[in-house]
Order: structure tokens, then sequence, then C-alpha cells
């Protein structure tokens, strides 16, 4: 087995362990619409990387092997046990909500290989399931059983990280209709609209698990590790083929987002407004996304991510030295590799 398919195999059973939860945690209500809304795209697939890198982070700090134990009982330092698996759903409804609303903000009408939402049901009933879930994942973040000095600052780290995903949004969005962005503009972005998450998926459980001095360096892990994810899915708007991706190829470029990409190649000269002619993502061809890739290529834009997701991914690995040596760790920094590896 590569080292590339153990970690698709860990990702694999964390994942079977989420949507188990998920199933008990998040139970179908009435209004039935709304709640199939809401759970619409929880059941249509995803990756499970937060809650997989949360359940890694709580079982390294444990010193737990991982899949040798009852994934809802956690041993805290005090004698507590806490179901950490709780706060990992309520993580992955969080990226279930912001999924939902950015598919609505970004015009994008597929989604985990099915339509987005607002398409199956409509603009109402998605914006309603976003909020949901979001709400939800606050309830189910009290559920651990953790003591209730740690059960807040969860929850408050929750809100937090909630608020930043708005914000970086926020400028996601302003963004398109700027000419000039720098790189560390493009950097600070994409912190507060996809890294936060990772943080607070990476450091929650030492919150809960009661390793204060934990909680710094696995928030730093996530912000680094989330960056260089959130670059390499900017790469892999660019170059995996639509049904490989789940979502549509060459959105960003349609829309006229700002990567680190296109960042680059702004500077390098490259009109990158009109790097497609095409103005909607349904009729954009595999052509014209291939020809505005090798422009990129030529500008040096496309390593310029590459390697920039590269140092970030070493950085945050850094971040994790003073944790216990032990397999769960290994399966973080090995993690950290997949996410700017992956091919989808
Ligand atoms: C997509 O995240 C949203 C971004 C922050 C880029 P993922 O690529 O993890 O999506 P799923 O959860 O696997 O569908
Ligand atoms: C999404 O960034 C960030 C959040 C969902 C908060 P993108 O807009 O790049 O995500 P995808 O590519 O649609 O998944
Ligand atoms: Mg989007
Ligand atoms: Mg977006
Ligand atoms: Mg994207």
């Amino acid at each position: 087995m590569t080292r590339q398919q153990a970690v698709e195999e860990t990702i694999a059973r964390r994942r079977r362990q989420v949507n188990d939860a998920i199933d008990e945690d998040l139970p179908l209500a009435d209004p039935e619409r709304l709640y199939e809304a809401s759970r619409y795209l929880l059941e249509a697939g995803g990756k499970r990387l937060r809650p997989t890198i949360l359940l890694l982070s709580a079982e390294a700090l444990a010193d737990i092997a991982p899949d040798m134990h009852d994934y809802r009982r956690f041993p805290a330092v005090d004698g507590h046990t806490v179901d950490v698996m709780a706060a990992a759903v309520s993580i992955e409804i969080i990226q279930s909500f912001t999924l939902i609303h950015d598919d609505i903000m970004d015009d994008d009408d597929v989604r985990r290989g099915v339509p987005a939402v607002h398409r199956e049901y409509d603009l109402s009933t998605a914006i309603l399931a976003g909020d949901t879930l979001y709400s939800k994942a606050f309830e189910n973040i009290l559920r651990t059983g953790a003591p209730a000095d740690r059960s807040v600052r969860a929850l408050s780290e929750l809100a937090t990280t909630c608020t930043e995903i708005c914000e970086g949004q926020s400028l996601d969005i302003e963004f398109e209709k700027r000419d000039e962005v720098t790189t560390e503009e493009y950097l600070e972005m994409v912190e507060l609209k996809t890294a936060v998450l990772y943080a607070a998926a990476a450091s929650i459980p030492a919150v809960l698990l009661g390793y204060d001095d934990a909680v710094e360096p696995l928030h730093s892990y996530g912000l680094d590790v989330g960056r260089a994810f959130q670059i390499q899915d900017d790469l892999l708007d660019l170059t995996t083929p639509t049904e490989k991706l789940g979502k549509q190829r060459g959105s960003d470029l349609v829309e006229g987002k700002r990567t680190l990409i296109t960042v680059h190649a702004r500077q390098q000269g490259v009109d990158v407004d009109n790097l497609v002619d095409t103005e909607s993502v349904e009729a954009v061809s595999e052509a014209e996304i291939d020809v505005a890739v090798e422009k990129l290529e030529e500008a040096g834009s496309i390593e310029f991510a590459r390697s920039t997701a590269r140092d970030l991914v070493q950085s945050g690995k850094d971040h994790l030295e003073t944790l216990p040596d032990n397999e769960a760790h290994d399966l973080l920094e090995d993690i950290a590799d997949y996410l700017i590896e992956r091919e989808y």
C-alpha cells in the first residue's frame, strides 16, 4: 500500500464513522422538505476531510491507537469521557452549510456530483437549509459531555470561526470586482473563508479534552494546511474534469474569481479577465479551459501556486512538533500532504 492509499484508507474509515454519527445526530424532522434539503448534500457525499482531522487530532492528544476505540468516548485529561464525534459532526454540518450558501453566491449548479441545493429545491429552501444546518451545528457541539467551561470555549471558537468564514466569503466576492489583489490579500481571504474551519477542526479536540497547551499549535497547523487546501482547490478548478471533481471545472475562471493562480498571472502581465470568453459555466468547453491553463502554466502561475501550497504544508506540519509522537500524529502529517496531492 502506498502512503497516499494509506491516507485514503484512514479518511475512508473515519468517513464511515462520521456518516453514521450524522445519521444519529441529524434525524429527519418536520417540516420534512426542510430537513430533506438540509441532509441532501450531506448524503450526496463529500470527503469529510475536516472531521477526519478533528478525530485524528483527538486520537493524537489522547494517545489512542487509531481505529481501536469507541469513537464516541474519548478520555479527557481529567478522567471525563468526551464525545468528540459530536464536535466532528458539527464541523461537517458547518461545512455543508457553507457549501449550500457558497453555491448560491458563486452561481454554481453542481456540488458533490449532484445538483446544488438551490437547483434541486429552490432558493428559499436552500437559504433555510443552510440556516438550519448552521444552528444545528451549535446545538450539537454542546452534546459532547465535556465540562461546561470547555464546552463553552469550543462553542465560542466555532462561533468565531463562522463569523470569519462570512468575512472571508465577503472578501472573495469583493475581490471579483477588483483589478488588483495582492498575494497577501489572497492569503488573508482564504485564511478566513477556508482555513479557519480547518483550524477549528484541529484545535477543538484540544479544548474539549483539556489539552490547553496543544490548542494554539493545532490551530496554527489548521490555518496553514487549510490555506494550502484552498490553493489546491483553486488548482483543481482548472485541472480536474467536472465528473471527477463533482463540481463544474473552470467555474472560477468564468466567475472571475481571484485565485492565487490568477493573482500571480496578472502580476506577470496575463489578461486574466479574458482567459475565457464564455460567460456561463455550463457553456464553457474543456478545450477553452485547456487553453487558459496553458497560458497560466507559461506564466509560471501554476508552479507558483503549487510551491506556495507546499511551503504552507511544511509550516503546518512543523506546528505539530510538540504533540505526542504516535500513529495519529503521523497521520496528521500525512493528511497535510494529501490535501495538496489529492486530485479531487
Ligand atoms: C470545498 O471543500 C469547499 C472549499 C473550502 C474549497 P471540500 O473540497 O472539502 O468539499 P467536500 O466536503 O469534500 O464536498
Ligand atoms: C469556498 O470556496 C469556501 C467556502 C465554502 C466557505 P470555493 O468557492 O472555492 O469552494 P468551491 O470550489 O465552490 O467548493
Ligand atoms: Mg464556490
Ligand atoms: Mg466561493
Ligand atoms: Mg473552489
